[in-house]
């Protein structure tokens, strides 16, 4: 059986401070979730050491946003994911369109980062995803399996085991205009596929699948009541705790 996953992705958002109170709050409410929907917070790097204290011993999960493509050394600014994993990280983020759209992140790159991240112990949200252009000629099919088979595929079904897959259309990334869960559970059914095709039913069915994009409490639950959408991916809505633990609740 796949994991349900709400996670949230704090972006660049919320001083320490202020961080740590919001992950207070999403602990504080987390026991209303049922157990079998995992909780995921997704912090800037400055906040993962304060918010690890938060989430130690709760359901809470914790995820970084991005990982270095390197082990370690004389890259200046970057962030290793044996550091990461020495903060207490379950998870981290890769593969964002943010990071893909204006920090160069690459397929390649993604394969690194993954490598690196699997190596350490941590698991990995991929976010694949087309833009507006791609979507409205109608390649998004091509592109969101361009994307997983130039990173997954390097990949085991063995570390599949530590993958969760995140479709994130990049036109619906905090621009208020969600997929509709029928254009989501389309996509998120070929996704499925593409696992299928290289490493077999068994590990497509047992991968998560989130859906990401202006996800909030009044859509999620149609969002998750489709078959292959495992959960979601949350920007704008993971900032306050209310509306978070609500689409946690949409399950
Ligand atoms: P959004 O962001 O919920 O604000 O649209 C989702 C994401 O980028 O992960």
């Amino acid at each position: 059986m796949r994991k349900k996953i709400v996670a949230g992705n704090w972006k660049m958002n919320t001083t320490v401070p202020e961080g740590i109170e919001l992950a207070k709050a999403v602990v504080a409410k987390s026991a209303e979730v049922p157990a079998d929907v995992k909780l995921i917070i997704a912090t800037p790097f400055t906040h993962l050491y304060p918010v690890a204290e938060v989430v130690k011993g709760t359901p809470v999960a914790l995820s970084a946003e991005n990982c270095a493509d390197k082990e370690k050394g004389a890259y200046t600014g970057e962030v290793a994911a044996n550091m990461l994993a020495s903060v207490g990280c379950e998870y981290t983020i890769l593969g964002h369109s943010e990071r893909r759209q204006y920090y160069g992140e690459t397929d390649e790159k993604l394969v690194e980062k993954t490598k690196l991240a699997l190596a350490n112990g941590l698991k990995v949200i991929l976010c694949v995803g087309e833009n507006l252009d791609e979507r409205e000629a109608g390649k998004h099919f091509d592109v969101c399996e361009a994307q997983i088979k130039n990173v997954l595929y390097n990949f085991t079904a063995e570390d599949m085991k530590n993958i969760v897959i995140a479709y994130e259309p990049v036109w619906a990334i905090g621009t208020g205009k969600t997929a509709t869960s029928e254009q989501a559970e389309e996509i998120h059914a070929f996704i499925r596929k593409v696992v299928a095709d290289k490493f077999g039913a068994q590990v497509a069915e047992d991968t998560t699948i989130l859906y990401g994009g202006s996800c909030k409490p009044s859509n999620a639950k149609e969002l998750f009541a489709q078959k292959d959408i495992d959960g979601g991916l949350i920007g704008g809505a993971a900032l306050k705790a209310d509306d978070f633990i609500a689409i946690a609740l949409s399950y």
